[in-house]
């Protein structure tokens, strides 16, 4: 019988290909220093049993149908899966898997990072002194607002929601947070809109879908408080971008900070020369452990699946 082969659309960090070389599959990769653009996942894929993405590849009908009928799954370097059409993937019986849980820790940590960031209008003071700007201590000089004491609001409270919630603790930040459904822990509000209108600084933790799609409008931007903070460090088009910025420059918002945005890497210029907004270009789950953690879960889940079995990571068809 011969191995089943698995296409894996780029190099993965050391050890993230183990599962998939010790079950003795036929790994196909792009060239060394190369990763495969949509059309070559097309072209390459006939044949394969497992497909290894990650969230800056389009899945589409298109890739899932070149691959049939011998594509069994589609596993994403990621948590989010909003670049997979699921709906054809689970039309033709393939699975799609993603990477939760080994990325929560790591992501909070950098939703915590921008908040402080943003808070404190950190980056700025630091491009003032790096460009020659800073002339010494200052009674009024690059003032923010206080994190501790804050209350903070979190939109979506899975893991990631929740690691971000038990760091706000630890800074005597109160803690509110919004979901579809009722979670029963202290903190809970029922709607979007009071959340906003209670927090002085709200983080996002909510997947890309239809429903998500600009929530963060300038409806809901107005409903913060005069002085707040925003953070997204979940999907760039679940804010309007526009929006915002009008929020900062209007002086409304007091700072922002975004890991994500909508259209990446292809940057909305007013972002660039927005005042009071921090920029990270998609960074949460990038350190060394968890990206190479996140890589052995997602070649091991094909495994899985290639094996017969049911992954814990299975991401369910679209309702
Ligand atoms: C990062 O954005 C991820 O989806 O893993």
């Amino acid at each position: 019988m011969t191995a089943p082969r698995v296409l894996v659309t780029r190099h993965l960090p050391d050890g993230g290909l183990d599962p998939l070389i010790e079950a003795g599959y036929d790994v196909t990769l792009p060239m060394p220093g190369e990763t495969l653009s949509h059309s070559d996942v097309v072209a390459l894929i006939p044949g394969h049993a497992g497909l290894v993405c990650d969230l800056t590849d389009l899945t589409d009908a298109e890739v899932i149908e070149a691959g049939l009928p011998t594509l069994q799954v589609i596993a994403t370097v990621s948590v989010g899966f909003d670049k997979i059409d699921r709906a054809t993937a689970a039309a033709h019986n393939v699975a799609v898997t993603n990477t939760p849980g080994v990325l929560d820790e790591t992501t909070a940590d950098l939703a915590f990072l921008l908040i402080l960031t943003a808070a404190r209008r950190s980056s700025g003071a630091e491009a003032d002194l790096r460009a020659g700007r800073w002339t010494g201590w200052a009674i009024d000089d690059h003032l923010g607002i206080d994190v501790h004491g804050a209350t903070l609001g979190v939109v979506g409270f899975g893991r990631i929601g929740r690691e971000v919630a038990r760091r706000a603790a630890g800074f005597g930040m109160t803690v509110l947070h919004s979901t579809r459904r009722p979670t029963g822990i202290e903190g809970y509000v029922a709607s979007l809109d009071e959340l906003l209108e209670r927090s002085n600084i709200v983080s996002l933790h909510i997947p890309l879908t239809p429903d998500t799609h600009g929530l963060i409008g300038a409806a809901q931007i107005a409903r913060m408080p005069e002085g707040s903070v925003l953070v997204n460090t979940a999907r760039g088009p679940i804010v309007d971008e526009d929006a915002l910025v009008d929020a900062l420059e209007s002086g409304h918002l007091f700072a922002a900070g975004l890991d994500v945005y909508d259209g990446e890497p292809k940057l909305n210029p007013r972002l660039l020369t927005s005042p009071n907004m921090t920029l990270l270009p998609h960074i949460g789950s990038a350190t060394y452990a968890t990206r190479t953690a996140m890589a052995k879960m997602s070649s091991a889940s094909v495994v899985t699946v290639l094996q017969g079995g049911q992954p814990d990571n299975l991401v369910p068809p679209p309702t």
